[in-house]
C-alpha cells in the first residue's frame, strides 16, 4: 500500500521540489516505498501551482488554518509534512500578522487534527530559530533565541510540536535546516533576487558590508534529508538539523553570480542593514550525517546550474517581479 503524504504548503520552492522527488518514487521499482502525494496550499503570492507540473499529486487549495479542511485531509493522510508558512524575513518586519496566523496558528491547526487521528508529522522549520551565532554551529539541544518577527513565528510554531510530542506523545519531528537555493525560489529571496537582477540589468544588492555569513543546501538535497528523515528511526530524536558545511559570506555568493555573468564588483550595490540582521548561521548536522545522509550537490556547480535556470525561465520569474 502507497504511503499518503498531505505536503502542505507544497505549491512553494521547496515543498513542490519534495513533491517531484516524492512522485519519482512512485514510479522507481527500486524505492524504498511508494507514496500517494496530496497538496494543500493556500496559493499565497509564493505558491504557484505550475511548480508541480508534470508530477503525480492531488492538489486541494485552501488555508492551514481552516480546522475543517484540514481535519478532512490529515485523517486521510498517514504523514504530514508541513512547509506551508509566510517566509520571507523582510515581510514580517513590515507586517507580522500573516506570519502569526499561517505559521502558528496554521501549524497549530495540523498538531490537533495530527493528535486526533494519530497521524506523523513533520515541521520544516529552519536554521533561524536559533538566532545568531558567531563562533560554533547550531545544536539540535540549542534553545531558540529567534530575532525577527519570521524566526519567531518559526520557533513558535516548533515549541508547539515539542509540546505536542511531551503532551500526547505525538509522533513528530522537528527538521531545522539551514538556508536553501536552486531551481523555482521566489524572486525576492537573496540568490535569485541577485541572478534576476543582473539578468534585468540591474546591480546586485547587498544588506550592510556583505560579510553575514550563512550555510547553504541546494534544494533537491534538502527533499532528499526530508525522505531520509522520514524512512529512519533517530531512536526518539525530536529535532534533526540539516546542514552541509558550504558556509559562505553574502558578499562571496556576489562575487560568484557576477564572475558567472562574466561582470564585475562595481555591479554590487551596498544597501542599508536589515534591522536585526542576524551575523551567522551555522548548523552541526553530525546526527544526520552519523545515520548517513549526505548532500550529493556541489554549490558552486549547483549555482552555476540555478543562475541557468533563471536565464532559461524568465516567463516564470518575471511576472513576479512586481510582487516582490
Ligand atoms: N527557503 C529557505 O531557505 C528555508 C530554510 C529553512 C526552512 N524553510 C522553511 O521551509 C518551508 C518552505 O519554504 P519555501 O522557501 O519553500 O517557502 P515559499 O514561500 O516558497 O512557499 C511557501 C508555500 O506555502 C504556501 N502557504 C503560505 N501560507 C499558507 C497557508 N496559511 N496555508 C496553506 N498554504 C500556505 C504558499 O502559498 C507557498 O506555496 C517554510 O516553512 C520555511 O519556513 C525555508
Amino acid at each position: 500500500m502507497p504511503v499518503k503524504l498531505l505536503v502542505t504548503g507544497g505549491a512553494g520552492f521547496m515543498g513542490s521540489a519534495f513533491v517531484r522527488k516524492m512522485s519519482e518514487q512512485q514510479t522507481d521499482a527500486n524505492a524504498s516505498a511508494s507514496y500517494d502525494v496530496t497538496v494543500i496550499d493556500k496559493l499565497t503570492y509564493a505558491g504557484n501551482k505550475s511548480n508541480l507540473s508534470g508530477t503525480n499529486h492531488k492538489f486541494v487549495k485552501a488555508d492551514i488554518s481552516n480546522k475543517f479542511v484540514v481535519e478532512k485531509l490529515v485523517k486521510n493522510s498517514d504523514i504530514v509534512v508541513n512547509y506551508a508558512a509566510e517566509t520571507h524575513v523582510d515581510r514580517s518586519i513590515k507586517s507580522g500578522e500573516t506570519f502569526v496566523k499561517s505559521n502558528v496558528l496554521g501549524t497549530f491547526m495540523l498538531l490537533e487534527a495530527a493528535r486526533k487521528f494519530s497521524k506523523k508529522l513533520i515541521q520544516i522549520s529552519t536554521d533561524e530559530v536559533y538566532g545568531s551565532v558567531d563562533n560554533g554551529r547550531f545544536r539540535e539541544t540549542d534553545s531558540l533565541l529567534p530575532n525577527s518577527p519570521y524566526a519567531a513565528s518559526k520557533a513558535s510554531a516548533d515549541l508547539l510540536v515539542r509540546s505536542f510530542i511531551k503532551t500526547y506523545d505525538l509522533d513528530a519531528k522537528i527538521v531545522r535546516s539551514c538556508n536553501v537555493f536552486g531551481h523555482h525560489q521566489y524572486p525576492e529571496k537573496f540568490i535569485p533576487r541577485s541572478i534576476t537582477n543582473i539578468i534585468e540589468g540591474r546591480k546586485l544588492q547587498i544588506y550592510g558590508d556583505g560579510k553575514n555569513i550563512r550555510e547553504w543546501v541546494h534544494v533537491d538535497d534538502h527533499a532528499s534529508a526530508i525522505n531520509f528523515i522520514i524512512n529512519n528511526d533517530f531512536n526518539g530524536g525530536n529535532v534533526v538539523n540539516i546542514g552541509t558545511g558550504n558556509e559562505k559570506k553574502n558578499i562571496e555568493i556576489a562575487k560568484l553570480v557576477l564572475e558567472n555573468f562574466g561582470l564585475g564588483l562595481d555591479m554590487i550595490e551596498f544597501v542599508k542593514d536589515r534591522p536585526g540582521h542576524d551575523f551567522r548561521y551555522a548548523m552541526d548536522w553530525n546526527l544526520l550525517r552519523r545515520k548517513g545522509w549526505r548532500p550529493s550537490t556541489n554549490f558552486n556547480e549547483a549555482l552555476s546550474a540555478t543562475i541557468e535556470w533563471y536565464r532559461e525561465n524568465k516567463k516564470w520569474w518575471k511576472p513576479l517581479l512586481k510582487y516582490s
